[in-house]
């Protein structure tokens, strides 16, 4: 337990009464042992009624799931130094050692994320600080050498991007963070948002300062109450303190930061639909040239970013660019927060670095498949991926394009041998069909045909010529469709179909 700062406690939005006991206990705990740390209370996202997290840091001992019955025991054993493992015999008190590489989360459950104060005490608004003592070139130039690649699934370089719309004619120049994460399975970005929003701020700023912009919008999807809410706090507090506004920390430089809540609708997280949405207008994507770095919001010059990668600038300005690329691989340098979902053990967000096997991620990470079953495919990089069974692959940008898939998001469901795989796929398209947004042909009734095609499969009503049909459909869709929500349904059909051929062939009727 030496060296230890912090015991937090993740409890529900209800959790304060079951919060309130278990600090008294563990406070005694401390006393009793001689150990000087103290007790937060931390939001956890997987928890509810009367159960809570224990998280020791910084050793970074995590017991999952406790109730107040079990916390004596987990105490001593977090003591007693011995080698933590995955404890199935707990079911529901399971110990997990984060192995994980916390760079844009490092600060994730560790700090109150309604304290401006907390975050300055853990090197917050530093990385702002120094930028602003650099030249905007010189800020451009430390995140282009970075390599970071953005995150919200295309994975253009970001450093590449800060300048074309440094360069671009015209005023003002905006930033927008592009917080709407409405594809199902991703919530890497509402875990920054909630758990360290001026993470998220203090990106936004160096951004703006970069490339030279006075105004930005958080376009945050309005769901996401507890982010809107904690954004706010966050916002304001940055106002007060100087970190927005006028003159930002006396460097002569000014920036205004709004929110926005998205009006819901996967289509307005694509760039030009959301500037379009910002306008006021309805939800739908721009021809695309020109870009938003020439002519975004209100004609403007605009910057979009993802909030994880935004949120990854601050440390790359601290500690420099050979730092960053001291993790990851070559040519997607830096971590990946991966949401993991589906059949595996542990579910839930982890932070690794970019370029781990999928195989490292499932088992590692998500502690295996459940319930003894075997691996059958993981759907990778979400709705949009594409259906992976080699455990090998790894996670990052170039190679799941090398074989037609796409990191995207970083969400990663996991199916065992049990998953029905028509069910995953008929879900998928059915998402896409329902989030069309309606301007182009190809997907607008292209993705209706593929619901209606996959439901016979399932239903055994199908000929085996029906699934060489599905691919033509979705590969005219690639080609034809406007923007690339109606193109993201060939990856995961086309990989189905070459993963579980075997499998729909045996529903088809002949
Ligand atoms: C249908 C659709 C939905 C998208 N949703 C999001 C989203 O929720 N968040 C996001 O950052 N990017 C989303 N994107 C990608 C954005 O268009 C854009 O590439 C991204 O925000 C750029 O940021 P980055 O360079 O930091 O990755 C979406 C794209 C499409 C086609
Ligand atoms: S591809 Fe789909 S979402 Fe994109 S413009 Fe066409 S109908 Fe709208």
């Amino acid at each position: 337990m030496n060296g230890i700062k912090h015991v937090l406690v993740g409890v529900s939005q209800a959790g304060d009464t079951v919060f309130g006991k278990a600090k008294v206990e563990i406070q005694k705990f401390l006393k009793d042992n001689g150990i000087d740390a103290d007790v937060r209370k931390a939001r956890s996202l997987s928890v509810e009624g009367e159960r809570f997290d224990l998280l020791f840091y910084p050793l970074r001992l995590k017991f999952r799931g406790l109730t107040l019955d079990g916390l004596a025991e987990a105490l001593n054993r977090a003591v007693s130094g011995e080698e933590v493992e995955i404890d199935e015999s707990l079911p529901s008190e399971k110990m997990i050692p984060l192995n994980q590489k916390r760079i844009v989360l490092e600060h994730v459950g560790i700090i109150d994320p309604e304290s401006i104060d907390e975050y300055i005490e853990a090197g917050g608004y530093q990385a702002l600080r120094k930028a602003l003592s650099m030249k905007p070139e010189e800020v451009i130039e430390t995140v282009k050498a970075s390599g970071l690649r953005g995150r919200g699934g295309a994975g253009f370089p970001t450093g590449l991007k800060w300048e074309f719309t440094a360069k671009a004619e015209g005023e003002p120049k905006y930033v927008l963070a592009n917080a709407d994460e409405s594809e199902p399975g991703t919530f890497k970005d509402r875990v920054i948002e909630e758990g360290d929003p001026h993470r998220l701020i203090e990106g936004i700023v160096i951004a703006a300062y970069a490339i030279g912009a006075s105004q930005g919008y958080v376009f945050v999807r309005g769901e996401h109450t507890v982010s809107i809410k904690r954004l706010q706090k966050a916002v304001k507090d940055a106002y007060e303190r100087g970190f927005l506004g006028e003159n930002i920390m006396d460097s002569g430089f000014s920036f205004e930061l709004k929110l926005a809540r998205s009006a819901g609708g996967y289509i307005c997280g694509e760039e030009t639909a959301l500037i379009e949405a910002l306008e006021g207008k309805r939800g739908q994507p721009r021809v695309k040239p020109p870009y938003p770095p020439q002519q975004g919001l209100w004609g403007k010059p605009t910057l979009v970013n993802n909030v994880e990668t935004l949120s990854s600038v601050p440390p790359i300005i601290l500690n420099g660019a050979e730092w960053f690329r001291g993790f990851g691989t070559e040519n997607s340098p830096g971590t990946k927060i991966y949401s993991v979902l589906g059949h595996t053990v542990h579910t839930g967000f982890f932070e690794a670095e970019l370029g781990i096997t999928l195989r490292e991620l499932i088992f590692d990470y998500g502690g295996g498949i459940k319930n003894g079953r075997k691996f059958k495919a993981a759907l990778v990089g979400g709705a949009a991926g594409a259906f992976i069974d080699d455990l090998d692959i790894k996670l990052d940008f170039d190679s799941l394009k090398a074989v037609g898939g796409m990191l995207g998001s970083g969400a990663v469901l996991v199916m065992s041998d049990e998953a029905d795989p028509v069910d995953v796929l008929l879900s998928v398209v059915r998402f896409f069909s329902r989030e069309s947004c309606g301007k182009c042909v190809p997907c607008r009734v292209g993705t209706r045909m593929l619901v209606e095609m996959i439901s016979k499969m399932k239903n055994g009503e199908c000929r085996r010529d029906d699934l060489d049909r599905m691919l033509k459909v979705a590969e005219y869709m690639k080609l034809t469709s406007f923007c690339p929500l109606g193109q993201s349904v060939y990856p995961p059909l086309k990989s189905a179909m070459e993963i579980f051929r075997p499998q729909f062939e045996g529903l088809c009727k002949n």
